[in-house]
């Protein structure tokens, strides 16, 4: 007997955790509001229709909610949801076990599909649109294809890189939606949420100061208030207040803008190993000894928003902020600069 508990559990890589910190509803998930706003009225469209919903993309960096939203949405429709990623289909004849085992209605997420296999992505194509696949059964002069019909699923793909999805496959989704970053306040609720949760009393100013350290991620956050806690718990009686998350956060060098050692390295390696750049990514990963799809999709975004570094066709270079940030004297040609 197959338990579906067990199936979801193996699907899905995240930890207890995480599922049990997880918003199970769309009033639940914090932030987002346009997104969510998007979602909820083409919910209600499709349903109205008695139509499969259509094909949803979700981007942005990782920990801002994309596998949390694919299953809210699946569950908001009432339907069932299949989890795969780009990198675990390695042959077509995986995609099409999966695409032939989909019911009607059905969700298909496919996590990291930046990084499906060009030749397998093909076979999306028809499959997205038509609901058709075409397959080569057999080789040599005897190969023939076949196209099965496909019933009419729904495919959520999640992905930290939406510029690097072929364009083609980027315009067969008929919605896409880039998440951002969160602010303090919605992180701050947040970890109100997943404190009640956690049964961990934490102060208003508590949450705050959290959330303002957590690099506008949700992820993040509930990780350092799992931090927090654990500190609280063995030092402060159990009780989050503002000056406990600061004693805590401080213990790990998160510093009050929430960069850590990691951040606090390329940006003085940009700065002292390059003269402030520009440097390239291949050189700036060696320079600090990451590797450079981390730094990319990980480090770079929230530096970049928070206007540290800028990225040129030449590479890296380092804003006012990051001079600032390491105690460096910028050049001249910065000083005036705002940013
Ligand atoms: N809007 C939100 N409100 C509350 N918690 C959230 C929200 N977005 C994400 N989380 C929390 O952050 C964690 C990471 O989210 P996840 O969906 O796995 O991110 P992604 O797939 O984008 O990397 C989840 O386990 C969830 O607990
Ligand atoms: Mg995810």
């Amino acid at each position: 007997m197959s338990d579906p508990f067990i199936q979801g559990k193996a699907e899905e890589p995240t930890t207890d955790f995480d599922v049990s910190l997880r918003p199970p509803d769309f009033d639940e998930f914090c932030g987002q509001a346009k997104v969510k706003e998007r979602l909820m009225l083409m919910i209600e469209a499709a349903r109205q229709r008695g139509d499969a919903l259509d094909h949803v993309l979700l981007s942005g960096p990782p920990g801002l909610g994309k596998t949390t939203l694919a299953h809210i949405l699946c569950r908001a429709f009432g339907s069932e949801i299949h989890c795969t990623s780009g990198p675990q289909i390695e042959k077509a004849g995986e995609l099409a076990g999966i695409l032939t085992n989909l019911k009607h209605g059905d969700f298909l997420f496919i996590d990291e599909i930046h990084r499906l296999h060009p030749a397998i992505e093909e076979y999306l194509y028809p499959a997205m649109e038509d609901y058709k696949l075409d397959i080569i059964i057999d080789q040599g002069p005897n190969a023939r294809s076949i196209t099965l019909s496909l019933p009419k699923f729904t495919l959520v793909g999640a992905t930290t890189r939406a510029g690097m999805l072929t364009a083609p496959l980027r315009s067969r989704f008929g919605m896409t939606n880039r998440l951002d970053y969160y602010t303090t306040s919605e992180l701050t609720r947040i970890i109100q949420r997943s404190a009640g949760l956690l049964g961990v009393q934490v102060e208003p100013d508590g949450a705050r100061e959290v959330a303002s350290r957590s690099r506008g991620t949700p992820r993040i956050a509930n990780n350092l208030l799992r931090w927090v806690r654990d500190f609280a718990q063995v030092r402060a009686d159990n009780l989050i207040s503002a000056e406990v998350a600061d004693r805590a956060l401080g213990m790990l060098e998160i510093d009050k803008d929430g960069l850590d050692e990691m951040d606090k390295r390329i940006l003085e390696a940009v700065i002292f190993k390059f003269a402030g750049g520009p440097v390239g990514l291949g050189s700036l990963a060696v320079a600090v000894g990451e590797d450079e799809a981390t730094l990319e999709d990980v480090y770079e975004p929230y530096l970049i928003m928070q206007g540290y570094l800028k990225r040129t066709p030449r590479g890296r270079t380092a804003l006012l902020a990051a001079y600032q940030k390491v105690g460096a004297t910028p050049p001249k040609e910065i000083q005036g600069d705002l940013f």
